[in-house]
C-alpha cells in the first residue's frame, strides 16, 4: 500500500469514528410512547415543574428503573430501526429526563416491557408518531 493510500484509509477511519453520533458504549433497547395525562408520576408525584421545558421526558422500564434511582437521570436517545421502514427520523437524537416508572404511568404505554416509554414530544422528535414501538440506541449522560 502506498503512503497516500494509507493516509486516505487513516482519514476515512477518523471520519467514520467522529461521525458516529454515539460512542460504542451506548446500549440498544426498545421504546414505546405514552400520552397525557402524565401526572402524577412515579418519581415526583403531582409536581408540575418536574417536566423539562422541552417536554422531552420518559418513563423507565425495568431494565433501567434501578429501583427508583433512575429518577432524574438523563438519557441521549436515538431511533435506530422499527418494524416499518422509514419510521425513524434520520439524524435526530433527544435528551430525555426520567420522571416515571413504565409500570405506573397514568396513561397506558403503546407497548409493554420496553426499555423506556417516551413522552409524545420525545417520541415524535425521533420517529413517526404513528409507530407503537421503535428500536433505540441510548446512553446515560
Ligand atoms: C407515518 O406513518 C403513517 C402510517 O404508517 C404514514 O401514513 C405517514 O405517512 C407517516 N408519516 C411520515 C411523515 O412519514
Amino acid at each position: 500500500m502506498s503512503k497516500a493510500q494509507t493516509q486516505i484509509l487513516f482519514y476515512l477511519f477518523i471520519t467514520l469514528f467522529i461521525d458516529l453520533p454515539f460512542p460504542s458504549f451506548a446500549d440498544v433497547g426498545v421504546a414505546a410512547q405514552y400520552s397525557p395525562p402524565y401526572l402524577p408520576t412515579g418519581c415526583y408525584g403531582g409536581e408540575a415543574l418536574q417536566f423539562p421545558s422541552s417536554n422531552l421526558f420518559a418513563a423507565a422500564g425495568d431494565g433501567i428503573w434501578d429501583n427508583g434511582a433512575a429518577c432524574g437521570r438523563q438519557y441521549l436517545v436515538r431511533c435506530i430501526s422499527a418494524e416499518k421502514p422509514r419510521t425513524c427520523i434520520p439524524q435526530q437524537s433527544i435528551q430525555v429526563k426520567i420522571v416515571d416508572y413504565a409500570f405506573s404511568t397514568v396513561s397506558t404505554p403503546s407497548a409493554t416491557g420496553t426499555t423506556m416509554v417516551l413522552s409524545q414530544k420525545a417520541f415524535q422528535t425521533i420517529a413517526n408518531s404513528s409507530a407503537a414501538l421503535i428500536n433505540i440506541e441510548f446512553q446515560q449522560v
